[in-house]
């Protein structure tokens, strides 16, 4: 295809995610010669510079950011050469006329992505349809947070529509541009094994940890006021929940997908106050290394959660009384986003005669930041047996890093751009998505604004307060640590 009037536009592009994330990411795909050679780049944020300080920009982070033995200065130099740069206020609408003069014909495809503050959107969009760059060949990439409540959500979500069609709103999840997550589908609908257990029958409960050993990260301001639930449980522990909750979608597209994500989300039960903990972390030690509470790192008192576990509910036939237990926080112990799937005790043991005691199987799937699927099988202990038999739990492990070693990790935003460039959804998150996620969430935060539900403080470096601890414990289960 002819593209050399298409463009890819970034809002937003000297920020953070930008530097981090973004420019490494087009870089690989331009490495590996996956972005049409015709695609323009262009940036735009509201500082002034030129196509040359954005180059320089872009090649600074790329500095910092890329592996040493992927700089290879001849790909270099092409990628920057592909990069310009706009300076645009986006709250003055006639910004985007000067825009619309810089891209000049973008009628075989404008792929914009949006990765500024959420109150910028409306203006933006708003700035692009009276520009002209709103029409049936472009695509935009929605960055969260999309909102901080139902009702913001929807705002955004209407004023983009107002402009774009469904089939050319990109609303990005980054987890869902993860390969480990996209392996979940894999696990469960391209082997026999798995799928014919994974129900209510066999399945005692499934837990969704996402821990994190990082504090505020300079994000003052922004956490502050967003707090775990709506930064980590809202999104990616939704996704993740309905990834591993859904039926088997009628095939690999976005549609089918979409579909079944969103009736789990829908099936989602109002939570209640017993069945949640909010913590904060207070000073502690993180990885042997001293660190500092969270309202000293604010720098002012809060009560703003930077924990939060859950025992959810999908309340349809497949999942009747399986409680999903959701956990996820700053400055815990360890790093790891890992699915637990608990299956229930066998119905009859024949070994306890004998002595034999018998722990159910459970399979764990790290998906960061080791890759492996491991289940806990039980094995009868070599010997003659004569003092009875004595059955161990043992590890059936499958290490994704080894099984795959020779293939690169590529960062979820690669792919998350690349899909964006094709027009393709299946990744991106739906409307109807989003806002089952919010109105569930929306609940969530009633129930604490009634009262009795402060956060409880945590040692950094631990597993999150004690009450979490209790969550499970209490119905006789425990967390995978
Ligand atoms: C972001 C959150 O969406 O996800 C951050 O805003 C969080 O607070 C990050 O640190 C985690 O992403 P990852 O890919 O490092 O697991």
């Amino acid at each position: 295809a002819d593209s050399s009037c298409s463009a890819l536009l970034l809002f937003g592009a000297t920020g953070d995610l930008s530097r981090r994330m973004l420019l490494p990411s087009l870089y690989a795909l331009h490495e590996d010669g996956l972005i049409d050679s015709g695609l323009r780049i262009v940036g735009t944020a509201r500082s002034e510079h030129t196509d040359a300080d954005f180059r320089d920009f872009a090649h600074a982070a790329l500095d910092e950011f890329l592996p040493e033995d992927r700089k290879d200065e001849t790909k270099l130099a092409s990628f920057l050469a592909r990069l310009e740069y706009q300076t645009l206020d986006a709250s003055n609408v006639d910004g985007f006329a000067d825009l619309a003069t810089k891209l000049g014909d973008t009628s075989c495809g404008l792929s914009i992505f949006l990765s500024t503050a959420p109150a910028l959107f409306e203006p933006t969009i708003e700035g692009l349809r009276r520009a002209g760059l709103a029409h049936d060949n472009v695509r935009i990439g929605l960055e969260k947070p999309l909102g901080n409540d139902l009702a913001s959500s929807r705002r955004i979500n209407d004023a983009v529509a107002g402009a774009f069609a469904e089939d050319q709103i990109f609303r990005i999840d980054h987890y869902l541009g993860k390969e480990t997550v996209q392996n979940l589908m894999a696990l469960r609908f391209a082997n026999m094994m798995f799928e014919p257990q994974w129900n209510a029958g066999n399945i005692d409960h499934v837990q969704i940890t996402v821990s994190e050993t990082v504090g505020l990260e300079g994000r003052k301001g922004f956490y502050d006021d967003t707090g775990a639930l709506r930064d980590m449980v809202q999104n990616h522990m939704l996704q993740l929940l309905a990834l591993i909750a859904m039926e088997p979608p009628r095939d690999f597209d976005a549609t089918s997908i979409r579909d079944e994500k969103v009736k789990v989300l829908r099936a989602l039960r109002t939570v209640k106050a017993e069945e949640m903990v909010r913590g904060q972390y207070r000073a502690g030690a993180v990885k042997g290394g001293g660190v500092a509470g969270y309202q000293e790192d604010l720098g002012e008192p809060s009560d703003t959660e930077t924990f939060v576990a859950i025992k959810a509910h999908v309340d349809n036939w497949r999942w009747q009384g399986v409680p999903f237990y959701l956990r996820t926080g700053k400055r815990l112990a360890e790093r790891r986003s890992e699915i637990v799937v608990q299956f229930k005790q066998v119905p009859h043991n024949i070994f306890s005669g004998r002595g034999g005691k018998l722990q159910a199987n459970r399979m764990v799937i790290r998906l960061q930041p080791e890759e492996y699927v491991r289940l806990q099988v039980m094995a009868k202990e070599p010997g003659l047996d004569r003092g009875g038999v004595v059955l161990r739990e043992v590890n059936l492990d499958l290490s994704l890093t080894q099984a795959f070693a020779e293939a690169r990790r590529r960062i979820a935003y690669e792919r998350l751009l690349l899909d964006l460039i094709e027009g393709e959804q299946t990744l991106f998150v739906r409307r109807d998505e989003v806002e089952a996620q919010w109105r569930w969430v929306d609940a969530i935060r009633a129930v604490w604004a009634g009262g009795d539900m402060e956060c409880k403080p945590y040692a950094a470096g631990s597993w999150g307060p004690n009450a979490a601890i209790a969550l499970t414990e209490r119905d006789g289960r425990s967390w995978n640590d």
